[in-house]
């Protein structure tokens, strides 16, 4: 009887504890996160994206997991930047806290944020969770609750936000263009992330 009990304590601390540790670890290669991580983009939308000299939203279904249904697809968008090889280094020069080692504002996933030429933002404004847009008379996107401000590359330049837009992974695969979906959290300076 005591063994069987120390063999299944065993079972179950393996259970909980390897996926416990294995998302602990930090710098960890977003390819290797488990299970349907990636969500393509909507075709028509990447298509239009490819054309466009202003960013457009872009639409993909994102899993969602709650804790009375099982886990089921939601229509969703994200912003979508075309950016040349100098206006991606006008990026890299304008947002370093990006990329810095060592940093709490560093994204886990520097070499997927500009992929065949293209960003993509979160549509979260980081100061409270509102839902930005573009405004194409500004050149700016504008957040409608308190006024917050980016510029095209995701800068903040105005209102009470802690911090710029946070780009999401991008990769291509079979001619498809997927991102992997990240909720951080709000009204921080820090990159926290809150869900996948
Ligand atoms: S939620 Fe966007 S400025 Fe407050």
């Amino acid at each position: 009887m005591a063994n069987a009990t120390i063999i299944l304590a065993g079972i179950v601390t393996l259970i909980i504890g390897v996926p416990l540790i294995d998302y602990s670890i930090p710098g960890k290669e977003i390819d290797e996160l488990a299970g349907e991580t990636w969500s393509p983009l909507d075709q028509s939308d990447w298509q239009k994206l490819t054309r466009s000299e202003i960013p457009l939203r872009v639409s993909f279904a994102r899993k969602q997991t709650d804790g009375y249904f099982l886990p089921h697809a939601v229509e969703d968008y994200v912003w979508g930047v075309k950016m040349s090889e100098a206006q991606w280094e006008t990026m890299k020069r304008n947002r370093p806290h990006l990329f810095e080692a060592h940093s709490a504002t560093t994204v886990p996933y520097v070499n997927r944020i500009y992929v065949a030429g293209f960003v993509i933002f979160s549509p979260i404004c980081p100061h409270l969770g509102c839902r930005f847009a573009w405004n194409a008379n500004m050149n700016r996107f504008l957040c409608p609750c308190h006024g917050s401000v980016y510029t095209r590359d995701g800068e903040h330049v105005a209102g009470p936000a802690p911090r710029g837009l946070d780009p999401l992974p991008l990769r291509e695969r079979e001619g498809k263009a997927e991102i992997t979906w990240i909720r951080y959290k709000s009204s921080t300076p820090d990159r926290v992330v809150v869900s996948y």
